[in-house]
């Protein structure tokens, strides 16, 4: 890994040296709309999906599970994540279909990564919200997408719709553990979708606790 990325890196094992072990047990309640965003995903039979971002492995094994044929990528920058991930997706007997990768997605493209062409779907799960040059990751991870296939995000909202008590102290909270709701989000994925001709489609779950993106590049 490169200096910029040994940086970011050294970052997050900080965070989730400790917490990955209650990781996946205490972020259901607060990492809202990701099992909806998998089955927005409707991968195709023998679909690439690729995750962003993949911490504990959690969405992929569930994704490995929903879609039986499609064959799955995630990476991270988070060694320690990482190490969590492989270990229970060889509990779950599908490390013959989930590949994982130490990668930064700022610096990198998911193909690069995995010497792949493309991927029929890529998803972000609450990852941008913790990279700080998230526009970088994010148009990387665009440039990932197959002709014809999909990106789909699932991030923090603006909490637009919750009190404000409620607002300021999530906030607060999710400032101790690096996480940025990203407030220029569908503004950068429309001059995206307006650039590529691409079809952007956004839902604003629980009053804007959480957003859920989908951007379908054409096939051309
Ligand atoms: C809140 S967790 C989400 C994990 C998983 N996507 C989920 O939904 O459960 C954020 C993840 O993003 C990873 N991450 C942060 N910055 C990254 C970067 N620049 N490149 C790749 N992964 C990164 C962290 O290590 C962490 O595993």
């Amino acid at each position: 890994l490169a200096e910029v990325s040994r940086d970011a890196a050294v970052a997050m094992d900080t965070i989730y040296r400790t917490q990955r072990h209650i990781y996946d047990a205490s972020r259901k309640y607060f990492l809202l709309g990701r099992d909806r965003m998998l089955d927005g995903l409707a991968a195709p039979a023998g679909a690439s999906i690729l995750e962003v971002g993949c911490g504990t492995g959690r969405n992929l094994i569930l994704a490995a599970r929903r879609y039986p044929d499609a064959r799955l990528y995630g990476f991270d920058i988070s060694e320690a994540m990482l190490e969590t991930a492989a270990r229970s997706i060889e509990r779950a007997g599908l490390q013959a279909r989930v590949r994982l990768a130490l990668a930064d997605a700022a610096r990198i493209e998911g193909q690069d990564v995995f010497g792949l062409a493309t991927f029929d779907r890529v998803f972000f799960s609450y990852t941008l919200s913790m990279i700080p040059p998230w526009q970088e990751a994010l148009f990387n991870g665009w440039r990932s997408v197959a002709p014809g296939g999909s990106l789909h995000v699932v991030d923090f909202g603006e909490q637009s719709e919750l009190p404000d008590l409620f607002r300021r102290g999530l906030r607060a909270w999710l400032g101790k553990f690096s996480v940025t709701p990203r407030a220029q989000l569908e503004d950068v994925l429309s001059a995206l979708a307006e650039r590529d001709g691409a079809r952007l489609r956004l839902n604003r779950l629980y009053r804007d606790y959480a957003r859920l993106a989908v951007l379908e590049k054409t096939r051309s």
